[in-house]
């Protein structure tokens, strides 16, 4: 691999997250605990880019939250620069955390307040956390801010409703870049936008990433769209990182190979994965109200797995959840079976991997 390995930022290990069940209607039952997040672990370094993908309610957006401290931990830890922060207090959470790690928001309407203008809105983290209370440097550096995303200064005096769309986005780029963070974690920064802007968006984001080398984590549903544009990627099922792959360098990226046969089924199909209100999609996954209800043992993707089914249904496959395990360095995955030969008719799969590799 030719790529220099950059300091570590941020490692997550064993994440866990289950919601508490919420009451049924009007009545005392309360319906089945959520297991969001199984066992998550990954790193992030200084300058990478790294995709998740999975299908709507596979727990991309949990994950994000709760490395974030918006949403506590059931268990697991996170170390950003070293440093354990699943158990900082608020103050620490808003000094240490706040400023280093930043989220860009799949619905930037929700952290715009109506009644401040986008000159405030983006003012407020550069005082706290960088110009101070000196009013004439900030004011500078909100129109640098807007410069960056390709907007006049004149957007620092306009509202919110005044922009549309993608505006918005572009406004939520910058309050991610105010603090100059360590690392920034965008969810679903680009869906819903037209293809130009989306073009325009992850150039910047790339642009920005390359000039001040924080690591990148982009949240999203297409997994083509991420592997152009991502060193790694993550694919997430039910809560379960299920494959980590570093891409080569670009010669040899048509040599990426997959292995855990829901990843297969995702570069094959090329679904788009939010193609059913529901979130759930044709042939992939189950509908999500059986989720809380399948037993927490073996592997989350057992059900629909086709190579469970060739192989005849081994039984670690319905009673252990498969570790994630490294088949080369740089290839996590979490299936008991990752080097049994596919024989499937696509040939997606040909031969087995060297196993026992290191990282
Ligand atoms: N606050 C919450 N309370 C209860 N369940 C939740 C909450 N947030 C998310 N979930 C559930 O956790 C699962 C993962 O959701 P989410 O992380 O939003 O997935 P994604 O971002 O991949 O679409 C879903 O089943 C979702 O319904
Ligand atoms: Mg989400």
């Amino acid at each position: 691999m030719t790529r220099p390995e950059g300091q570590v930022l941020l490692e997550v290990s064993d994440l866990g997250k289950v919601f508490p069940g919420r009451r049924v209607g009007f009545s005392r039952r309360v319906g089945p605990s959520v297991q969001a997040l199984r066992g998550a672990s990954f790193t992030l370094r200084e300058g990478e880019v790294v995709g998740i993908v999975g299908e709507s309610g596979s727990g991309k957006t949990t994950l994000i939250r709760t490395i974030l401290r918006l949403i506590p931990a059931t268990s697991g830890s996170v170390r950003l620069l070293g440093r354990d922060i699943l158990g900082l207090d608020a103050k620490a959470v808003r000094e240490f955390v706040r400023p280093n790690v930043r989220m860009i928001f799949q619905h930037p309407e929700a952290v715009l307040n109506p009644g401040y203008t986008i000159g405030t809105a983006l003012a407020k983290p550069l005082e706290l956390y960088e110009s101070g209370p000196d009013e004439a440097a900030t004011h500078e550096r909100v129109i640098q801010l807007l410069a960056t995303v390709g907007l006049g200064p004149e957007f620092a005096d306009k509202l919110p409703r005044e922009l549309s769309g993608g505006e918005k986005r572009r406004v939520g780029l910058c309050r991610a870049l105010a603090t100059r963070p360590r690392v920034i974690l965008a969810d679903e920064p680009i869906s819903g936008l037209d293809v130009f802007l989306q073009e325009r968006v992850l150039a910047w984001l790339l642009r920005e990433r390359a000039r001040r080398r924080f690591g990148l984590v982009i949240v999203s549903h297409d997994l083509e769209r991420v592997n152009q544009v991502c060193d790694r990627v993550l694919v997430m099922y039910r809560g379960r990182i299920v494959e980590d792959m570093v891409l080569r360098e670009r010669e040899g990226r048509a040599a990426d190979q997959f292995v855990h046969p829901y990843s297969q089924l995702l570069q094959r199909s090329r679904v788009d994965l939010l193609a059913r209100s529901d979130g759930a999609v044709e042939g992939v996954g189950a509908p999500l109200e059986s989720w809380a209800a399948d037993a927490a043992d073996g592997c989350v993707y057992a059900l629909q797995c086709a190579r469970r089914a060739e192989l005849g249904s081994p039984a670690d496959c319905g009673s252990e959840m498969p570790g994630s395990r490294a088949l080369t360095p740089g290839h996590r995955v979490a299936c008991h079976h990752a080097e049994a030969p596919m024989g499937g008719a696509d040939g997606v799969h040909k031969g087995p991997l060297e196993a026992g590799g290191t990282a």
